[in-house]
């Protein structure tokens, strides 16, 4: 009796669990909102738009870490729920100093991310999987799915000062469109636990 009742529960817990990862995720906090359907196929990326952003972060990298925390402060300013739950993973006993060279080593993280990503473009399936254990890990984070995606504007914000010279409205579309993509892998990351 006790068998058959852990086989039905485990059968019940697998399919439920199937549904959750296969679900459109409609999620709220306060103003944001996100909706993300991982059935949906990833953004593409075309070859001028990878020509781009080849170019345009072999300049960026020049000023990485200057990119990576201005990113940072103004993301924290335009969405002071991020730095909450940043200061909510600080440890009891953290200092204020401590606690900003977290912050200036995850901008770092964040910005070693973007190269990796940059020189993975011609290998999808490698891309796919760094931002899809990246998005496990942050869900452990306890990061909140809607975050992810105001990344991409406050990194655009942040690098066009540095390109002013050639930003054009493809330039613009090829960043959010990098954006898009590493937000999808690591969102889908994210549904799958
Ligand atoms: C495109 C967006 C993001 C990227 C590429 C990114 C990248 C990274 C990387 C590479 C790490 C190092 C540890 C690991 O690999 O697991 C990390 C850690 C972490 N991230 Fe992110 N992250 C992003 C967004 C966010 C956001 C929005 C939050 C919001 C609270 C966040 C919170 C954390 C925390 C708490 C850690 C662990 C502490 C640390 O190692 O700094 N991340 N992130």
């Amino acid at each position: 009796m006790y068998l058959l009742r852990r086989i039905k529960t485990l059968i019940t817990e697998s399919s439920q669990r199937r549904d959750y990862k296969t679900a459109v995720i409609s999620s709220n906090n306060n103003e944001l909102s996100t909706t993300f359907d991982p059935q949906k196929p990833p953004p593409e990326i075309s070859e001028r738009e990878k020509e781009i952003l080849t170019e345009c972060w072999k300049i960026v990298q020049q000023d990485v870490a200057k990119v990576g925390i201005i990113t940072f402060v103004g993301l924290f300013e335009t969405h002071p729920e991020v730095h909450e739950a940043f200061m909510s993973f600080r440890a009891e006993n953290t200092s204020e100093l401590e606690y900003n060279a977290i912050l200036r080593a995850h901008a770092l993280r964040v910005m070693g991310t973007v190269d990796k990503c940059i020189y993975r473009l011609d290998n999808r399936e490698k891309l796919r999987d760094l931002m899809t254990e990246l998005g496990i890990r942050h869900k452990n984070y306890s990061v909140k799915i809607e975050f992810i995606d105001l990344m991409g504007p406050q990194f655009i914000s942040s690098i066009k000062p540095h390109l002013v010279a050639m930003w054009t409205d493809e330039h613009e579309k090829a960043w959010e469109n990098l954006f898009k993509l590493m937000s999808y892998y690591i969102r889908k990351g994210m549904c799958s636990i």
